[in-house]
């Protein structure tokens, strides 16, 4: 790749709007935090578990997603999680994140809701501090659960409002598509949240008309099988309705046989707000600059469509007008400089 290009990529400030935090857990913290919490691992060592790391779809990753999970007991662990991938995605020169955490992991665990927030939100406030870097929280509901269990967490997470400015749908969407979840979203729309949801990945993109339809996403988490529907491609254009595209994922999840046959640019062609994001970095090769490097590299994306991917991740951020505008003019200036 042309150096010039690269070096813009990696320096541009933009926002991630689609990551786990619990698909943040790098191997070598995972072992560090499974050892002071006295749990036995599976695999001997952090080589054997990175070689664990090969999927042939999403349900053979989420097994091994959800068992690393297993490890996180404590508030501390919590705190360390978040806080290593906000001083990682700061490196990335990401200025806000908006991060997915997924409280049925832990509380089908005996962990409580409070013990799982609090670290998060104490890692946030030191990021902030620290890395000047700004995150939010979006509280997924596991959709492979009942929605009764979806009740549950909602009600949960209630006491905890003001930490948290969406709910999403994630987990294995096969079988599960966002109508099973159409009575709780009515409840979590009463609350005023954001509302997302992981449709279109591995699922039809009816799965992406359900979640607009039916759950009335603002912004859909994947959503690359619209590009296979015109007539959805004219609805996201339409509405405004932004995708957060996680190429690597993708590609790891066999998605997409090749990078090359992601949809970003037929996206970007479509006028479609259209993000570039990480979804769960260890386990896929590569936090949110990977994954602009190797999709630019694939995709041939030029300097003008990355100053669009970005500007576009401001756009489909939840964050107040003023925040937005700050953001966007902070990217102008970078733009404008840069040489
Ligand atoms: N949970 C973590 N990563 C996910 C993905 N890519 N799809 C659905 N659920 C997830
Ligand atoms: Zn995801």
């Amino acid at each position: 790749m042309d150096e010039n290009l690269k070096r813009y990529i990696l320096n541009i400030p933009k926002a991630e709007l689609h990551v786990h935090i619990e698909g943040t857990l790098e191997p070598e913290l995972l072992f560090e935090i499974a050892k002071r919490n006295n749990i036995e691992l599976k695999h001997a060592s952090i080589e054997e578990l990175k070689q664990s790391y090969e999927f042939n779809n999403l349900q053979e990753f989420l097994n091994i997603y959800y068992a690393g999970a297993k490890v996180l007991l404590h508030e501390q662990d919590f705190y360390d999680l978040a806080m290593a991938y906000l001083k990682r995605a700061h490196e990335d020169n990401v200025v806000h994140a908006e991060i997915f955490f997924d409280p049925q992991t832990h509380t089908n665990r005996g962990i409580s809701f409070e013990t799982v927030i609090n670290g998060l939100v104490r890692a946030q406030k030191d990021a902030r501090e620290q890395y000047e870097i700004s995150s939010a929280l979006i509280m997924c509901f596991l959709r492979h659960l009942s929605e009764e269990s979806a009740f549950e967490t909602l009600e949960m997470a209630i006491p905890h409002k003001d930490k948290i400015i969406g709910i999403g749908l994630d987990s294995s969407e096969e079988g599960n598509p966002p109508s099973k979840f159409f009575n709780v979203f009515g409840k979590v729309r009463d609350h005023g949240f954001f509302v997302v949801a992981h449709a279109g990945e591995e699922g039809p993109a009816e799965n992406v008309w359900e979640a607009i339809e039916l759950l009335e996403a603002e912004r859909i988490d994947h959503g690359v099988a619209s590009i296979d529907d015109e007539l959805l491609l004219e609805k996201l254009r339409d509405s405004e309705i932004p995708l957060t595209v996680c190429p690597l994922s993708n590609l790891k999840l066999k998605v997409f046989d090749d990078l090359s046959e992601v949809p970003i640019k037929k996206f970007l062609d479509n006028d479609i707000i259209v993000t570039i994001n990480s979804d769960d970095p260890p386990y896929f090769g590569g936090y949110i600059n990977e994954n602009f490097l190797q999709a630019a590299q694939a995709l041939n994306l030029t300097r003008e469509d990355i100053f669009k991917l970005a500007q576009n991740s401001f756009k489909a951020a939840y964050i107040p007008e003023t925040e937005r505008q700050t953001m966007i003019d902070r990217l102008e200036e970078f733009d404008k400089k840069f040489e």
